[in-house]
């Protein structure tokens, strides 16, 4: 392949496939590139470097994979993830990339295979953690091996006023003074322009091309309820709406996220829960069942999400208001990657903002820093108090324009705002005149019972009846005095002080108080219930109905996907997707080359699954490996078969399997030039095992979770691994 070909793609497309193109069919069987990716993929099979802002589940993955390929070279990806490099690299290994990372999760012996492989040109990809990258033998390693890139994952975690800032990202400029003639391409999935300065600034990618997509995800419906028994609601919402469903619970503290987990489990709700102060095995253990069992709820703190790229998480919830709109877009962004219906739910109440403002004034830091998070969560409250819709006001903040979507709270269920500028000055003036006629400062609670008129112990001790304001709230219940204090500390006409959060005025109180200034209040609209919230809308039809005989072929396609996805030691979705799975039982290919032609089937799955498939379809060896699988789990991939009816009869293959995909060119010689695609195919034959991750070294690393038999013994039996490179945010201050 010449460099011509190379740089000039995009002038190609549309008249013959070009290199990029034949690889996306060829290795990852899909038809056509999503959004920006061939723009992408052009751009830095070019040499020229990318700063790419794709949402969550977007496809940033094939934007480096894809070049790394046609390139010249190993693409080195930078990632903080050493917990999920075991996953990325089966995933690749199983449509025949050679792939492999280097982490401290190996045996030095298994880190020599893969250095001997890298210098031997034998990998295609390279995964390592920002860490070991600026070891200077790491480097010096480099040095002697072919770069075909550089690409730099959530390179959001260059950002230090960012959810995710990891302090050895700041090193990676060094890429570009040591390696000047190599392309970078840096990815997030964070989505202001702002922290895209950053990282343009930080990673010193003046030079590059910036892609940033549309952050619309409308399979995702967004719903934020005031909190009052925030777990109760919790347990409603799941099992009115996601009973069996794989999801994620986010809660603030450590101690929350045990409790919840327990309380779920109590409640029949399988959950587990992951933090930082868990020991590394649990963790591992944790995200490893969540990653490989079906509706697996997991809780946890931020600590968790990163880089899971499980594609069937179909809720995320908050029980706790997230510190910034990019972290809770992050966050909610792992559900429906698969693009199917999925929910972001979310509880949220006065305590949360009087909880955030606290912490604030407590953290660290100087006065911008803290202006920094004050802004953060600013933008955060307003997301949750609009009366517009959710979607509007997201894609607003990431500069982005939307219409009303139809797919969120306010859209389907309307609040209304209503003038609350009277009941804001009762409020302020109770803060006042205890202030000016006593000197005296309280938290929410008590002002709250001094405007009812509520007699409690402290207002019988401090007298407080005898205030000219006590009582004079008598119109609203003490939920709805809460709602308001709620929303003027959101629109900072009250602060919060202090360690027992004492509610004191802003200036923009007395602008209320004695300047004639409005305020307008969000009236919360009766509850949103799961009638009234029809599921999301799918982007794609991963989740449309089968006809009763394909729904049974889908759940044995299922079954045998479970088996053989447990007999390799990889989650599911790495042998297919649901939508793949879905596809095939509705279309019912009966060769292989007609398998070949559904999307995410490559040449290395045709090889690899094509026959397995076949057989599933034809009922000779689907009965056995449904009943195989369900002796083994108690279930199909880990929960009963959605329906039993027969399967209808197929048509006889009309050819035999595994040698006709031999011979018929669709597993055969690939038609590229590219000697290394060749190479790949070779390396990565299925029978031979993955070259970097299962060669000669005891290879994986993986848990046993508990509710699967541990697949394969390992090393890691008796004693956690070393975990010496991953250092999961602190959320300690939570
Ligand atoms: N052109 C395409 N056609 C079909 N499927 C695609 C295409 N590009 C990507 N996908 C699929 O979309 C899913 C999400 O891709 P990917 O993992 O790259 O997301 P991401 O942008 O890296 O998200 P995250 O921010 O969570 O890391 C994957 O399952 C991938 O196989
Ligand atoms: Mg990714
Ligand atoms: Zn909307």
């Amino acid at each position: 392949m010449t460099s011509e070909t190379l740089e000039t793609p995009s002038a190609q497309s549309g008249v013959e496939p070009d290199a990029a193109q034949q690889v996306l069919r060829r290795v990852f069987g899909y038809e056509s590139f999503r959004g920006q990716q061939h723009d992408i993929v052009s751009q830095v099979i070019g040499g020229g470097d990318a700063l790419v802002l794709m949402p969550t589940g977007g496809g940033k993955s094939l934007c480096y994979q894809i070049p790394a390929l046609v390139r010249p070279g190993v693409g080195i990806v930078v990632s903080p993830l050493i917990a999920l490099m075991q996953d990325q690299v089966d995933a690749l290994n199983a449509v025949g990339v050679r792939a492999a990372f280097l982490n401290s999760t190996q045996f030095p012996d298994e880190r020599r295979t893969v250095e001997a492989q890298l210098l031997a040109g034998e990998l295609d990809l390279l995964y390592l953690a920002p860490e070991r990258l600026r070891l200077e033998s790491t480097m010096q390693l480099l040095d002697r091996a072919k770069i075909a890139l550089f690409a730099i994952d959530e390179a959001h975690c260059v950002s230090q006023w960012g959810h995710d800032f990891r302090p050895e990202y700041l090193g990676l400029s060094v890429l570009h003074e040591r390696w000047p003639t190599v392309p970078r391409i840096a990815l997030t999935a964070t989505a202001t322009e702002k922290t895209a300065a950053e990282i343009a600034e930080r990673l010193d990618l003046g030079a590059a091309r910036h892609f940033v997509s549309s952050f619309d995800r409308p399979n995702i419906q967004y719903r934020i309820e005031p909190k009052n028994r925030g777990e109760q609601q919790l347990l409603g919402f799941i099992s009115t709406e996601h009973a069996g469903d794989a999801g994620i619970v986010y809660c603030l503290s450590r101690n929350s996220v045990e409790k919840t987990a327990e309380f779920l489990s109590r409640n029949g709700v399988e959950a587990v829960p992951y933090h930082a102060g868990l020991d590394a095995r649990t963790r591992a253990t944790n995200q490893s069942r969540f990653l490989r069992e079906d509706g697996l709820v997991v809780v946890a703190t931020i600590a968790f999400g990163m880089g899971i790229d499980k594609p069937d998480v179909r809720f995320v919830a908050h029980l706790d208001l997230p510190k910034s709109v990019e972290g809770y877009y992050q966050e909610t962004g792992r559900a429906g990657r698969d693009g199917a219906a999925s929910t972001a739910w979310m509880v949220y109440g006065l305590n949360d903002v009087v909880q955030q403002r606290k912490m604030i004034d407590s953290s660290e830091g100087d006065a911008a820093h803290r202006r920094q998070l004050q802004l953060h969560l600013d933008a955060m409250l307003a997301l949750c108090e609009t009366v517009q819709c959710r979607r509007t006001q997201l894609l607003a903040y990431f500069g982005q324009q939307g219409q009303p979507c139809g797919n969120c709270d306010t859209c389907l269920n309307p609040p209304e705002s209503w003038d609350g500028t009277v009941a804001a000055q009762k409020a302020l003036s109770t803060v006042l005149r205890l202030k000016r006629e006593r000197g005296q400062s309280f938290g929410a609670g008590h002002i709250v019972d001094i405007l009812i008129g509520k007699s409690n112990p402290k207002v019988v001790q401090h007298k407080h009846t005898e205030l000219k304001v006590f009582g004079v709230g008598a119109e609203l219940r003490d939920v709805e005095w809460r709602g308001v204090i709620r929303q003027l500390l959101a629109q900072g006409l009250l602060a919060v002080h202090g360690d027992y959060g004492v509610l004191t005025l802003t200036e923009a109180s007395e602008e209320v108080l004695f300047k004639g200034r409005t305020v307008a209040l969000r009236r919360e609209p009766e509850r949103t219930t799961a009638a009234k919230a029809p599921r999301a809308k799918a982007s794609r039809p991963v989740a449309a109905d089968l006809a009763p005989a394909d729904a049974g072929l889908f759940e044995r396609l299922r079954a045998w996907r479970a088996t053989t996805a447990k007999e390799q030691g990889v989650p599911a979705y790495v042998v297919f997707h649901d939508a793949t799975l879905r596809e095939i039982a509705s279309r019912k290919p009966s060769t292989l080359s007609e398998l070949g032609g559904i999307s995410g089937i490559g040449e290395n799955k045709l090889t690899k699954y094509g026959a397995g498939v076949l057989d599933t379809l034809a009922g000779e060896q689907g009965e056995s490996a449904a009943e195989g699988s369900r002796a083994r789990t108690g279930s199909s991939d880990g929960d009963s078969p959605r329906a039993a009816d027969p399967v209808s009869p197929l048509p006889v293959r009309d050819e035999p399997r595994a040698d006709a995909a031999r011979q018929s060119g669709v597993t055969g010689q690939r038609p590229t030039s590219n000697p290394r695609a060749a190479a790949s195919r070779d390396a990565g034959s299925p029978s031979r095992g993955a070259p970097a991750s299962r060669g000669a070294a005891p290879a994986r690393r993986q848990s046993s979770p508990a509710r699967t038999p541990a697949a394969e013994p390992h090393p890691w039996n008796d004693e956690p691994p070393p975990d010496w490179d991953f250092e999961p945010p602190p959320d300690n201050m939570y």
